[in-house]
């Protein structure tokens, strides 16, 4: 474990009141609360947990924890609510039976070869965007580049007309906002808003599709499964499918967004990188590792449990810092190195367990395409101009990224 953190920076934690130096560098205060407050109780009673093997040890244990939000969503949004009803809806915010029953469809669909035969699709996709950045000469890394990528591969997984698909981030990044510690009237209105748009375009999408089913999109195969045996009502298909969108798009922007600021920030490994592309594969787990795209998840106590000396009685509200998790020294040796060799690097980007992410073959594939590529077309890429963060705690990327070719 490191020594030294600074135990101010815990004193005045509370993840409701995050400073603008928070936001521009968490590590800090996360390296001083694994260090003085592993198990921190925060000032509206939640707990905030930061160690690499707690949060591991909660992830893979399903005896103690539930994934069940309806407890917390219900105040946060009213239980009446658009919000309430699409988040308490999907996959990731609930417990078996149900969580089993989508899950199941859901990884399904997302085989190997399905993976594999996005291949020819992402790789002209993104020689396109290389090509335009090229001949802008100065671009966004983010609007440019990583965030064309993930709802255009998203969109072709449960083929979204293309013409349809302008609006699909930022509703997005809207439903995605509204699950941040602390919520705006703004933030709130747009993100019931954006579940009502979402929830209307798919339910056309979904009629339309039953007349025209296939057997190459995770659309038509779910529409089976529900005329099938593993019945999913149309409530269910249609808020796990803005999920799933939600779910592939801003995280893997970020991770695409975040990678290629890592390598830009670090010149030695970048070269590293040119010089041994078949370096990309632990690159991308670098990445996902030291800037982790989802920082923060959720678990709800069910059972007594004692987790670093400290008991947790029924009814606790944890935050497990997968950010933290991520730069714990007792699991990473010099965890604040970016290293693009590092084995192994079993971090937690895409949590453990029964949860862990269902799409992390698609993030990985879709990362390592974009980032080995980019790299290798352009030896002269660099940052040009001032960065914007996204300003948030729980995903954590860009707002804008100014980059240059020359
Ligand atoms: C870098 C990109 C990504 C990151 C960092 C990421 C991270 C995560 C994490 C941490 C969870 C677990 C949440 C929890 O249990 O609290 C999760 C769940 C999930 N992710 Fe991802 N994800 C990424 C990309 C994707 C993509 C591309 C897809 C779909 C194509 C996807 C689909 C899902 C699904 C369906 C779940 C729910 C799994 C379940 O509850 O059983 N994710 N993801």
């Amino acid at each position: 474990m490191s020594a030294g953190a600074d135990p101010e920076l815990v004193r005045s934690f509370d993840p409701a009141r995050l400073s603008s130096a928070f936001y521009a560098d968490p590590y800090p205060t996360y390296a001083a609360l694994r260090e003085h407050a592993p198990v921190l109780r925060c000032p509206d009673g939640s707990w905030f947990l930061t160690r690499y093997a707690d949060l591991e040890h909660i992830y893979r244990s399903r005896e103690h924890f539930s994934s069940d939000k309806k407890a917390a969503f219900g105040p946060k949004y009213g239980p009446e609510s658009p919000l309430y009803e699409h988040h308490t809806t999907s996959l990731v915010f609930n417990d078996p039976p149900y969580h089993t029953r989508v899950r199941r469809q859901i990884v399904g669909a997302l085989t190997p070869p399905v993976v594999r035969a996005m291949e020819p699709g992402l790789a002209r996709l993104i020689c396109e965007l290389l090509d335009r950045i090229e001949a802008k000469g100065q671009f966004d890394l983010i609007e440019d580049f990583a965030a064309a990528i993930p709802v255009e591969v998203i969109g072709n997984l449960l083929r979204i007309p293309h013409a349809d698909r302008a609006p699909l981030r930022a509703w997005s990044l809207a439903i995605l906002g509204a699950l941040e510690p602390v919520l705006s009237d703004a933030q709130r209105e747009l993100g019931e808003r954006s579940v009502v748009e979402f929830r209307d375009y798919l339910r056309e999408l979904v009629a339309d599709r039953h007349q025209h089913l296939r057997d190459d999109d995770l659309l038509s195969r779910l529409i089976r499964e529900q005329e099938g045996g593993e019945w999913l009502s149309e409530k269910e298909l249609l808020h796990n499918c803005v999920f799933l969108l939600n779910a592939g798009h801003e995280t893997t922007t970020n991770l695409i967004g975040n990678g290629v600021h890592l390598l830009l920030q670090h010149p030695a490994e970048l070269e590293r990188l040119r010089r041994a592309p078949e370096l990309i594969t632990t690159t991308v787990e670098e990445c996902l590792r030291c800037e982790s795209p989802n920082q923060l998840g959720n678990r709800l106590v069910t059972e007594r449990v004692e987790i670093c000396g400290v008991e947790l009685a029924p009814g606790a509200y944890l935050t497990l810092c997968i950010g933290a998790a991520n730069r714990d020294a007792d699991e990473f040796p010099e965890p604040d190195r970016f290293d693009i060799g590092r084995t192994p690097n079993r971090h937690l980007a895409f949590a453990a367990g029964a949860h862990a992410c269902a799409g992390m073959s698609v993030a990985r594939f879709e990362a390592q395409m974009a980032l080995g590529r980019i790299v290798q077309r352009f030896p002269k890429l660099r940052l040009h101009g001032t960065a914007v963060r996204g300003g948030r705690a729980r995903f954590r990327g860009f707002r804008t990224l100014p980059a240059a070719i020359e």
